[in-house]
């Protein structure tokens, strides 16, 4: 291990970062879990789509991913500078397919899957997590990218869930296909996921078995005392409920112990574990448990915010020093982040400035959630275990008295405790004095303490430490909190 390596989180496009950071043949083990729509009808992803129309419809948050200009770039440099088999297959495909939801994905996925090919080490292994929808074209792609040759396992995650369709069987799987760099000089250790054997193996065994082949005798037949060698199904691994502990608010997050079973088994104590569509970090908050070393990536804001969180909450003082690259450092940046976000009609600029504060962007935009409030912040002044809120505005844009007496307005209907504006420009004299108009807030258990009831701070401020001024009783809980855990412990016995 190089001493000098350091756990990095990615924000950006993985294709870009990949390209830019990541070296041949430097990691371990790659799971990838790239977002699908698969609640989709099957029907529209496969509805042809004029480029302006799909593009419109884009958000960070969309699931999909649509026929664009981007996808027709991403396809003739597939087949035009990709590998000779996976633009080959690409063209049948599009051949196939035709321009839709579809075949954007898989042309997305074609120019990832090839970067990927080129950062695993040949001991190394992929995951790639999809479900029914997509995976037949995904095997595929893999197949012509890292070789059919090294084809390992299709392994089928079976869940539980509710609801069934009136004229088909109920979908109850996601698949996992996984492929060695080199089939052979990959690294497999079955012990930290063996599951124990079904009560009729081992009833049978526990009588003696003889081993008698071709005249030869081979002695007793004994089960392996560390459980039973794992299989291609799982089924012991429920997904996180939507009301569990566990759950962040992502939408697509995964288990632990699911990617616990992946981590455990195909890579060591000290190798490099690579998420290049992190989410809310379930694959890398694994592989810091497992002391793995890791790289994840994302390319919502959002979701960086969330792994940042959720390792601090996870792991407290014992998380190890890891670098955040390409989230904006200083206002030049910070400024760019903010037209950039203007013109792409994402949040990016908003989530990364929550972010700053600790607080979680409010609710759906794409269902017009929006009143005028981008995101909160719970805390606790009391021991009555009831939150109290204070309510985020972001600006990037020019700023004016009237937007601090709408928040103020925001904060009456809110039943707001504070309210916090923050701002890329700085505030005018007469936005302070209606910030000050606001008063304070006075809580019980802090006689001696008043804080601002409106508080206006610029990203600048931000950037230089500062931060909110609110009682701090008990930990913050804007994000759910993900569950602490006591060290990092090892790779066995670990699981589940
Ligand atoms: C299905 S989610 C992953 C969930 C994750 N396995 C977890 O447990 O939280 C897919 C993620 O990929 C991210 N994403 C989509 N396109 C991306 C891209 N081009 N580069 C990096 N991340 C991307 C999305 O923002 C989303 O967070």
């Amino acid at each position: 291990m190089a001493d000098d390596w350091q756990n990095k989180l990615y924000f950006g496009d993985n294709l870009d970062i990949l390209r830019e950071h990541i070296a041949d043949e430097s990691v371990d083990l790659i799971y990838l879990d790239p977002p699908f729509n698969s609640n989709a009808t099957y029907n529209v992803l496969f509805r042809e789509r004029s480029g302006e129309e799909s593009a419109a419809q884009i958000t960070a948050f969309d699931d999909t991913w649509r026929w664009s200009m981007e996808s027709e770039f991403a396809y003739q440099d597939v087949v035009s500078n990709g590998p000779q088999r996976l633009g080959r297959l690409l063209a049948a495909m599009r051949e196939f397919l035709g321009q839709n939801d579809m075949m954007a994905y898989l042309t997305m996925m074609a120019q990832r899957l090839a970067e990927l090919h080129r950062v695993l080490k040949p001991t190394g292994s992929i995951y790639l997590h999809c479900d029914p929808t997509a995976s037949h074209y995904l095997k595929l792609m893999m197949d012509a990218v890292f070789g059919y040759d090294n084809f390992l396992n299709e392994i089928v995650w079976y869940y539980r869930g509710a609801g069934v369709p009136k004229k088909s069987r109920a979908k109850r799987h996601d698949v996992i296909l996984n492929y060695a760099k080199k089939n052979g000089e990959q690294f497999f250790n079955p012990d930290p996921i063996r599951q124990p054997y079904a009560e009729a193996t081992t009833e049978r065994f526990s009588h003696y078995i003889g081993n008698v082949r071709a005249g030869q005798d081979y002695g007793e037949q004994k089960l392996n005392p560390k459980g039973k060698h794992p299989d291609d199904v799982i089924t012991h691994i429920q997904p996180i409920a939507p009301s569990a502990r566990a759950r962040l608010g992502y939408p697509t997050q995964k288990p632990e112990e699911l990617l616990a079973n992946i981590i455990a088994a195909s890579s060591n104590e000290g190798d490099v574990v690579l998420d290049p569509f992190c989410g809310c970090g379930t694959a890398v908050a694994v592989a810091e448990r497992l002391k793995r070393r890791w790289i994840g990536i994302d390319i919502t804001h959002l979701a960086i915010s969330l792994v940042r969180h959720r390792l601090r909450d996870t792991f407290g003082e014992d998380l190890l020093p890891y670098e955040v690259v390409g989230a904006p450092q200083d206002l030049a940046s910070a400024e760019a982040l903010a037209v950039d976000s203007e013109n792409d009609g994402r949040y990016q600029f908003e989530w990364w400035a929550l972010g700053l504060v600790d607080a979680r962007p409010a609710g759906d935009r794409k269902k017009g959630a929006d009143a005028g409030i981008d995101g909160y912040i719970n805390f606790f002044d009391d021991n009555s275990g009831k939150p109290k809120r204070i309510i985020v505005q972001v600006k990037s844009g020019n700023v004016q008295r009237n937007q601090i007496a709408t928040l103020k307005g925001d904060m009456e209907r809110e039943k707001a405790a504070i309210g916090l504006f923050i701002t890329l420009k700085p505030p005018t004299r007469p936005m302070a004095q209606e910030a000050a108009s606001a008063g304070v807030y006075a809580p019980e258990h802090y006689p001696d303490r008043q804080f601002p009831r409106l508080q206006i701070l610029t990203i600048d401020d931000l950037l230089s430490g500062a931060q909110a001024d609110y009682p701090r009783l008990a930990p913050q809980a804007t994000f759910r909190r993900a569950p602490r855990r006591r060290g990092r412990q090892g790779a066995q016995g670990s699981l589940g």
